[in-house]
C-alpha cells in the first residue's frame, strides 16, 4: 500500500510520515515548502507541489500507486486566517476540494484528514465529544469545517470514505530529536515556552491568569506528536479493513494548564521559566479537553506518552534547533 501524504514536510506530516513508513507502507510526499521542510522528508519519496493541482495529483497517484491519504496541507494561522481570510478559504477550501475531486477521479477512497478541536470553539462543558455543538470561532476553524463536511459529502455520494481526525493540542517532538515545531513561526505555548528557557526570549508571555480554571490559566489538552502520528496509522488500518467514515477527536482527555506546563518544565529541565502575566489573548477559551472514547473503542487507539515526555522530547529538540530545520 502506498500513502499520499500532503503536507508530509511540515511539523505532524513528517513525523507521522516516518511512523507510516515504519508501518510498512509505502509513502509519497506532497508539499509546496512553502511552510514545510525538505529536510523533515528525509529520504522518503517526495514531489514538490499543490494539492489544487489536479494533473498533478492523477499524475503522482498514477506513478507512485497511491492507494490511501493523509491530508495534512493546510494554513495553519489563526490571527493571519482573521486578516486574510481569502488565503485560507482559497487554500484549505478550495485546495481541498480539488484534491478530493482528483482522487475520486482516480479512484483513491481512503482519506485522512488533518481536522482540529478548534471546530468546538469555546466549549460548552468539558470533556468535549464530537456530538458536541459545533462552533468555529475563526476563519482558520471554519475551513478545517468546510473541508470535514466536503469529505462527508464524498462519503455519501461516492465510495470514498474518511476518518477525520480532530486534534487537541500538538506537542512535544520526535522521540530522536530530528523532527519538531519551528519556534520562529509557531504561536504556540511549548514552543514559547523553551524559548523562555532556552534563553532566545526575555520570558514567556502567559495570556491571562483570571480564568475560570483551578490556576486562573487557560486549560488545554497537550498530545505528544508521536500519539498523534500513531492515531493516523491506526485509522489507515481503520478504513484499510473496511471501517466507515468515522469523526474522532484525538487528546488524552486530561486538562492541563500554562502553570502546570511552566512547573513541569521547570521540574523536568531543572531551569527556571521566566515569565509574564498579560492580558487573555482574544478568542482564547478558558478550557478545552477531550473526551477521546471514541477513538479508543474505534481504533484501540490511546496515547502512551506523558506530560513529561512531551515536555523533554520539546527541550532536547529545540536545544538541538533552535532555528528548526535550519540548524
Ligand atoms: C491554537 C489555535 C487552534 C489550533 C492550535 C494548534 C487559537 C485561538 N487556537 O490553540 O486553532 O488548532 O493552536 O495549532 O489560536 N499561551 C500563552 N502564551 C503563549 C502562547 C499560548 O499563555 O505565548 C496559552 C494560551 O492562551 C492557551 C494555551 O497557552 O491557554 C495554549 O495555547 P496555544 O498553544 O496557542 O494553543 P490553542 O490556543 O489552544
Amino acid at each position: 500500500m502506498t500513502v499520499l501524504i500532503t503536507g508530509g514536510a511540515g511539523y505532524i506530516g513528517s513525523i507521522t510520515t516516518r511512523l507510516i513508513r515504519a508501518s510498512g507502507r509505502g509513502v509519497v510526499v506532497l508539499d509546496t515548502l512553502e511552510n514545510g521542510h525538505r529536510k523533515a522528508v528525509g529520504d522518503a519519496p517526495f514531489v514538490q507541489g499543490d494539492i489544487a493541482d489536479s494533473d498533478l495529483i492523477a499524475r503522482v497517484v498514477a506513478e507512485h500507486g497511491v492507494d490511501e491519504v493523509v491530508h495534512f496541507a493546510a494554513y495553519k494561522a489563526v490571527g493571519e486566517s482573521m486578516s486574510n481570510p481569502g488565503k485560507y478559504f482559497n487554500n484549505n477550501v478550495t485546495g481541498s476540494q480539488k484534491l478530493f475531486e482528483a482522487l475520486h477521479q482516480a479512484g483513491v477512497t481512503r482519506v485522512v484528514f488533518s481536522s482540529t478541536a478548534a471546530v468546538y470553539g469555546t466549549p460548552q462543558s468539558v470533556p468535549v465529544r464530537e456530538t458536541d455543538a459545533l462552533s468555529c470561532e475563526s476563519v482558520y476553524a471554519e475551513t478545517k469545517l468546510m473541508i470535514e463536511k466536503t469529505l462527508g459529502w464524498y462519503s455519501q455520494t461516492t465510495d470514498m470514505r474518511n476518518v477525520c481526525l480532530r486534534y487537541f493540542n500538538a506537542a512535544g517532538a520526535s522521540d530522536d530529536s530530528t523532527l519538531g515545531e519551528d519556534w520562529r513561526f509557531s504561536q504556540n505555548l511549548i514552543p514559547h515556552v523553551m524559548k523562555a528557557v532556552l534563553g532566545f526570549a526575555p520570558a514567556l508571555t502567559v495570556f491571562g491568569n483570571d480564568f475560570p480554571t483551578p490556576d486562573g490559566t487557560g486549560v488545554r489538552d497537550y498530545i505528544h506528536v508521536e500519539d498523534l502520528a500513531r492515531a493516523h496509522v491506526a485509522a489507515l488500518d481503520y478504513l484499510a479493513k473496511g471501517g466507515h467514515s468515522i469523526t474522532c477527536n484525538v487528546g488524552t482527555g486530561h486538562g492541563t494548564s500554562v502553570m502546570d506546563i511552566i512547573a513541569t518544565t521547570e521540574r523536568v529541565t531543572g531551569k527556571k521559566v521566566p515569565y509574564e502575566i498579560a492580558g487573555r489573548r482574544a478568542g482564547d477559551p478558558s478550557e478545552c479537553y477531550a473526551d477521546p472514547r471514541r477513538i479508543n473503542e474505534t481504533f484501540g487507539w490511546s496515547p502512551t506518552r506523558s506530560l513529561d515526555d512531551i515536555i523533554s522530547s520539546a527541550y532536547a529538540w529545540h536545544t538541538s534547533h533552535p532555528h528548526g530545520h535550519d540548524s
